[in-house]
């Protein structure tokens, strides 16, 4: 594949990015900007190109399914994407950096038609759109739209078969146009691959695993098993673990479909 190093010719090209800036906040002030850090060295590559870097990223979730509009309200509401706009602006001293709070319609056409060469413009939260997690073809026909270049650094959104993440890319592909990884894919991607292929030097084998849902990562920890000498699980799915265990763990979180899917 293609990564943004390979790419050439951006001056006056709209390059759409789609990074994970799924980063925590309370009231609009980001507690842990690492995310947002990670994907510097694509954007820093992409500026020096002088390309029109449009980002894209989801943010939290929105519970489509809630009947009640004043509760989606409050969902998009707390999952605003300006904050990351003002965090990326800190981040990035001398770039221009503009919000566009629209998903779609005249104000995100003349948001991007607004960029000029070097400036990043950050898109809404994608999933202020209802056909984002149903890869809506319609809704990436919009968003390729905007687009000559696509750049794929959203790795831990990379599993997830979305609109922005899937539709995208497939539609500028078939349009001819260039699709690339980003720095963050490569590197992850890379020491994957040295956790999957593992070498008699890299014995004792240890896996330190964290997050929250086990059932996103319970095929990884199966693949593991076979691979590692141990396995040690920290962060908030330990509870699970232990729950599953026959252990109290208070009022912590344990994912009950990862406790009744699996004995
Ligand atoms: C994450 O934080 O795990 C990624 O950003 C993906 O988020 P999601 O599980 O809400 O799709």
């Amino acid at each position: 594949m293609l990564t943004v190093k390979d790419l050439k010719d951006l001056k006056g090209k709209r390059v759409y990015v789609r990074v994970d800036f799924n980063v925590p906040q309370t009231n609009g002030v980001i507690r842990d900007t690492n995310r947002i850090k990670a994907a510097l060295p694509t954007i820093q590559e992409l500026l020096s190109k002088g390309a029109r870097v449009i980002l894209m990223s989801h943010l939290g979730k929105i519970k489509w399914k809630e009947p009640d509009p004043e509760k989606i309200e409050a969902m998009k509401k707390a999952n605003d994407m300006a904050p990351v706009a003002k965090a990326l602006a800190e981040l990035l001293p001398g770039v221009k950096v503009s919000f566009c709070p629209a998903t779609r319609g005249e104000e995100l056409t003349k948001a991007v038609a607004a960029l000029n060469d070097g400036e990043i413009l950050l898109g809404q939260n994608t999933r202020y759109e209802k056909g984002e997690e149903k890869n809506d073809p319609e809704l990436a026909q919009i968003w390729a739209s905007l687009a000559d270049v696509f750049v794929m650094d959203a790795f831990g959104s990379a599993h997830r078969a979305h609109a922005s993440t899937v539709g995208v890319p497939s539609i500028l592909k078939a349009e001819g146009k260039p699709v690339a990884l980003g720095y963050l894919m490569i590197k992850e991607v890379e020491n994957l691959t040295r956790c999957v292929e593992v070498k008699a030097e890299d014995r004792p084998y240890v896996a330190v695993l964290g997050g929250l849902k086990v059932s996103d990562k319970i095929k990884v920890i199966d693949t593991l098993l076979n691979k590692c000498d141990y396995i040690i699980i920290g962060g908030a799915m330990a509870y699970t673990f232990r729950k599953a265990q026959g252990e109290a763990v208070g009022t912590e979180t344990a994912e009950r479909t990862s406790l009744t899917r699996r004995s």
